[in-house]
């Protein structure tokens, strides 16, 4: 077992894991953030994204012990209990999900992509999504969500 330290959505958490244990594992089954998806275990699909230090990453390919001493975004996190972040906001107006198992994923890849690059064209969008696959929506939907969070996040900038 190895001790790590992490940040959890501002919660700081001390745990003994085994030394391979995936992040993403440690995420749902240590402390309980089922928000997190694992659907494919070998970083082809996206839908563990979360952040690590303000960094997109697929938390089925990083090992909790990589994650020692970093602070990490999971999609519970992104905003306060009962009230949800812009781009969680647009994926729910413009429809940006079908089954929802992409979606925290997607979500937290396009925090990071809007973060990147705040007004981003449809293609810059789809490049920027490409490492996140979903399987029911078609992407045009997603794509529209992402549009319009982004300019939810400029007119909040704006304010
Ligand atoms: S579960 Fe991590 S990329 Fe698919
Ligand atoms: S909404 Fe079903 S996989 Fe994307």
């Amino acid at each position: 077992m190895a001790r790590i330290t992490v940040t959890v959505n501002g919660v700081r958490y001390e745990h003994d894991v085994p030394p391979r244990l995936p992040l993403a594992y440690y995420l749902r089954d240590v402390l309980g953030l089922t928000g997190t998806h694992v659907g494919c275990d070998t970083s082809s699909c996206g839908a563990c994204t979360v952040l690590m230090d303000g960094k997109a990453v697929k938390s089925c390919t990083v090992l909790a012990v990589q994650a020692d001493g970093s602070s990490i975004t999971t999609v519970e996190g992104l905003a306060a209990p009962g009230s949800l972040h812009p781009v969680q906001e647009a994926f729910w107006e413009e429809h940006g999900l079908q089954c929802g198992f992409c979606t925290p994923g997607m979500i937290m890849a396009a925090v990071q992509l809007l973060d990147r690059n705040p007004s981003p064209t449809d293609d810059e969008i789809r490049r920027g999504l490409e490492g996140n696959l979903c399987r029911c929506t078609g992407y045009h939907n997603i794509v529209r969500a992402v549009k319009s969070a982004a300019a939810k996040l400029q007119s909040q900038a704006a304010d």
